[in-house]
This record gives C-alpha cells, structure tokens and sequence, in this order.
C-alpha cells in the first residue's frame, strides 16, 4: 500500500439508502472543492446503500467498503452477507470487528478471525478494530488487550503480495464520546500493535501492505493532530462523517 494517509467514514445504521445517496453526493461535491486531495477517502454506507453509494461514487477518487461480512463466500446461511458479493458490488474494503458488533452481536475473536480470512480470500481489505474498554484500560490491561485481540484476528493469517490490511485502534470508551483519547496515547497505542504486526508477519510485509489507524471521535477540530502523527496511518470516523460539511472539514486537516 502508498504512503497516503486514508480516512474512512463509518456510517453506521445511521442512514437510508436514500439519505445515503443525498450524503454520498454532498461528499463528492464538499471533496471536488479540495485540491489536491491528500489522503485516500473510503465511505462504508449500510449495507443496504452499498449498491447506490457505488454507482454515485464511480469515477471519483473514493473508495467503498462494508461495515461487516460473513466468513463463507456463499451457501445457507440466513441473512448472512458474503465478502464475494461485497467484491462484486464494487467494496474494497471491510470493516471487521467493530466494538459495536463484539458488543450487540457478540461476535468473537475467533469469528473475526475468520471474517478476516474470508475477507482476504476474496480480495477486500479487512479493517481490523481492536481497542479496550474503560474497565479494561483502568485495570491496566490495555496494551495486552489490543495485543490479544490483533493477534486473535490473525491467528493463521498469511499475507500474500497482492494483500493488503488496516488495523484500526479504537479505544471503545472514546467511541462517540465526542472526546478522543491524546494523539500520543494513540500513537503509543500504534507502536504496540506495530510490534504485534511484525512479530507475526514481517518489517517489510507490515510497512509495505499494512497501515495502521485511529478511531474514535475523532472530529474537523482534532483530525490533523492524529494525521500528523508518523506513527498513525489514517482515521476511522464515525458521527463527524455524517455530515459533508464537517467531514470535508475533516478531511482537508490531511492537506495541512
Ligand atoms: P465516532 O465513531 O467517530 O462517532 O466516535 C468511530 C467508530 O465507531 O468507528
């Protein structure tokens, strides 16, 4: 993967496939306005917008992703959502273990850890979310959380040349707090999952197909302290992402 620095906006079940559409257009015009655009921009609507997000986006410099998949590429499986037609609906990336779906879904390390295959095998670039809880941080034990669930969710992972991955630390308790942790706190945060990265694949695998990024209310006034940061590859934003304005506010902080 280049250098650049990549931003990707976390919809949630926040919108409909018709405010969707509305938003994804308002996007493409607030973003036309910033030239150049520095960093690589990738909207991940509700499954539901996918569809109509692609054809809106098509042509432009962005990139679409799911905010979830399924671990099979198809078959019986109920209300599943397979990576393959992600791929063919044109997503290239996928969100993965979000702390929204440990938490209301309960999904597991080790589901994540076979999201994250199925992902790969099917040509999407997994977005792996991994951060404490409030409890976790103040019983001291969040580097050794971040590090266990990085490393859950690659258990068995090889990295093949063409593959590519993003890990995206989220400290759960910041999430849509409206405050974000310290960008040095996330930075230290950064260099213990870098470690995790490299003692399992390698230097060059992990500063050649890996970034790294940083979640959780990160807004148009704290972005450029996270994008400035060497150690922090991107940002995953979610509340200041539904809304042109503030997200095209966001998105020039890379340009400075
Ligand atoms: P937030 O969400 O920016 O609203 O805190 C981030 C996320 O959940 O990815």
């Amino acid at each position: 993967m280049d250098k650049q620095k990549i931003i990707i906006a976390n919809w949630k079940m926040n919108l409909s496939p018709a405010d969707s559409l509305i938003l994804a257009e308002a996007i493409i015009a607030k973003l036309g306005e910033i030239k150049p655009l520095q960093a690589r921009i990738v909207l991940c609507p509700d499954f539901l917008a996918l569809s109509g997000v692609a054809k809106k986006i098509a042509g432009q410099s962005i990139g679409l992703g799911a905010q979830d998949c399924f671990w099979e590429p198809s078959g019986a499986y109920t209300g599943e959502v397979s990576p393959q037609f992600l791929r063919e609906l044109g997503c290239a990336y996928v969100i993965l273990g979000h702390s929204e779906r440990r938490q209301d879904a309960g999904e597991t390390d080790e589901q994540v850890n076979l999201k994250v295959k199925a992902a790969l095998a099917n040509s999407l670039i997994p977005v792996i979310c991994a951060g404490e809880t409030f409890e976790e941080r103040q019983e001291g034990n969040k580097d050794f959380i971040i590090s266990q669930q990085v490393s859950r969710a690659l258990a068995g992972v090889k990295l093949l040349d063409q593959d590519n991955l993003i890990i995206a630390y989220e400290p759960v308790w910041v999430i849509g707090s409206g405050q974000a942790v310290a960008p040095e706190e996330a930075e230290h945060a950064h260099r213990v999952i870098r470690q995790v990265l490299i003692d399992h694949f390698s230097l060059a695998a992990v500063n050649g197909q890996i970034k790294i990024i940083y979640g959780g209310s990160v807004k148009p006034t704290n972005a450029g302290n996270f994008l400035i940061q060497p150690a922090i590859d991107g940002i995953l934003v979610g509340g200041a992402s539904l809304e042109a304005e503030s997200f095209a506010e966001l998105v020039k902080q890379a340009n400075l």
